[in-house]
């Protein structure tokens, strides 16, 4: 690869220069310094370079911006910033800026030849390769709104109805419940497994994983919060990457508090489901979260709306709610507390406790209209290009 590098000192300069040199003999390399702390990157062949180191103690204005207009007009480089401020706001605002690496300043070995080490996967990958399988993930509007319910149950509906394999990820650094939902008797192995491993591929993945039926795996999250604190969003975009060459859908169960790990998943995701319930609380909270989407720069047929709970006793009707979300509603799943309790309860998917009743049928009809086969293994048209045609 051709290696770039924009140094803020003098010092920063040779600490790279030294790492590259005696480390990636494979490559070339750009050595240049900041003009009056700026970046200056006309400087660069962008087209011909494959990566751009830059660090800073700390990050600009100046450099996000003049960052942002490099990765909008240009395909390369990959950029690897390497800086102190490591807190969520600045993470994000790079990762918004198309920042695809963030490691500590000044910079460590380790941590930039692991940055290389998958962004030459990644160029591998994207060169040679097209992945197999589709990311969705769903958050819950607000708290309790069904979302882990709605897409555990939809996995398990997806591997058995629709013969996919899929891979479940719990993300909720912090109190998954996603296996409580699922199985009966979860194994130890928890995302933290999967992360630790260097050399991450399928077969680590799988090692990790619990199964819950024939086609269907679960990573469970971090069983405690402090196990969760080295895991970076780099890690589960990575994760991703490799998990989408094995598994048909990845789904993801996302915490309702937005920072640098979830917004890795929602661009990466095919599809973001926000799940909500037939309350006026639940209504609001979904808007101030598509506006967020939108001012994230999510384009608005990424973002899907699933109702849950829904019962004949509600009284705001779907076109009131549609009204109020200026959004189509496309899922609604029926309220049924005593099987739905019944299969928390006992770890047992609905489907596999009570097939045949309306919320286990919705969750196959969902499943088969995502995946385009039905029960039967026949490819079906979804209902939205039955509309456009
Ligand atoms: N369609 C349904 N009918 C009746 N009860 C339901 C239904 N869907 C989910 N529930 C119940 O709602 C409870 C909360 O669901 P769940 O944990 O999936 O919500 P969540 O949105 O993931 O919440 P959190 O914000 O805590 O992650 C579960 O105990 C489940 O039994
Ligand atoms: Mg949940």
């Amino acid at each position: 690869m051709k290696i770039t590098v924009i140094a803020s000192t003098p010092e920063s300069l040779v600490g790279i220069k030294e790492v590259l040199e005696t480390n990636s003999q494979q490559d070339q390399f750009v050595f240049l310094d900041r003009h009056d702390g700026e970046l200056d990157i006309e400087r660069v062949d962008l087209f011909s370079s494959n990566v751009l180191i830059i660090d800073a103690e700390h990050v600009t204005k100046v450099d996000i911006r003049t960052i942002t207009s490099c990765t909008r007009e240009h395909a390369n480089p990959a950029i690897i910033y390497a800086t102190n401020d490591s807190q969520n706001g600045q993470l994000i605002e790079l990762m918004r800026a198309g920042v695809a690496e963030v490691i500590s300043f000044p910079v460590v070995q380790a941590e930039l030849l692991d940055a290389l080490e998958r962004l030459r996967l990644r160029r591998y990958i994207a060169s040679t390769y097209r992945p197999r399988g589709k990311i969705l993930s769903f958050i819950s509007a607000k708290g309790g709104a069904g979302a882990t319910f709605v897409a555990g149950n939809l996995g398990y509906a997806l591997a058995k109805d629709c013969k996919q394999k899929v891979l479940f990820i719990d993300l909720h650094m912090q109190f998954g419940d996603a296996a409580f939902y699922l199985v009966e008797n979860a194994g130890a192995s928890t995302l933290t497994d999967v992360i630790s491993q260097t050399g991450l591929d399928s077969t680590v993945i799988a090692s990790a994983t619990t199964q819950v039926s024939e086609n269907y795996f679960l990573l469970q999250a971090p069983d405690s919060p402090d196990k969760a604190v080295g895991i970076k969003p780099q890690h589960i975009d990575n994760l991703l990457t490799v998990a989408i060459q094995d598994y048909d859908y990845v789904i993801v169960d996302l915490p309702r508090e937005i920072e640098a790990i979830s917004m890795k998943v929602l661009d990466r995701s095919d599809k973001v489901f926000i799940v909500f319930q037939p309350v006026i609380s639940y209504i609001r909270a979904v808007t101030k979260v598509l506006h967020l989407f939108s001012l994230l720069g999510y384009e608005s047929r990424k973002i899907g709306t699933v109702l849950n709970r829904m019962d004949k006793a509600v009284t705001i009707s779907l076109d009131k709610m549609e009204e109020a979300l200026q959004k189509p509603i496309e899922w609604v799943f029926p309220n049924d507390f005593l099987n739905a309790t019944e299969s928390v309860n006992t770890g047992i998917p609905i489907e596999k406790l009570q097939p045949n009743i309306p919320l286990s049928n919705a969750f196959v009809a969902m499943a088969s209209n995502i995946a385009e086969i039905d029960v039967k293994g026949n490819s079906v048209i979804p209902w939205f290009k039955k509309l456009l045609s």
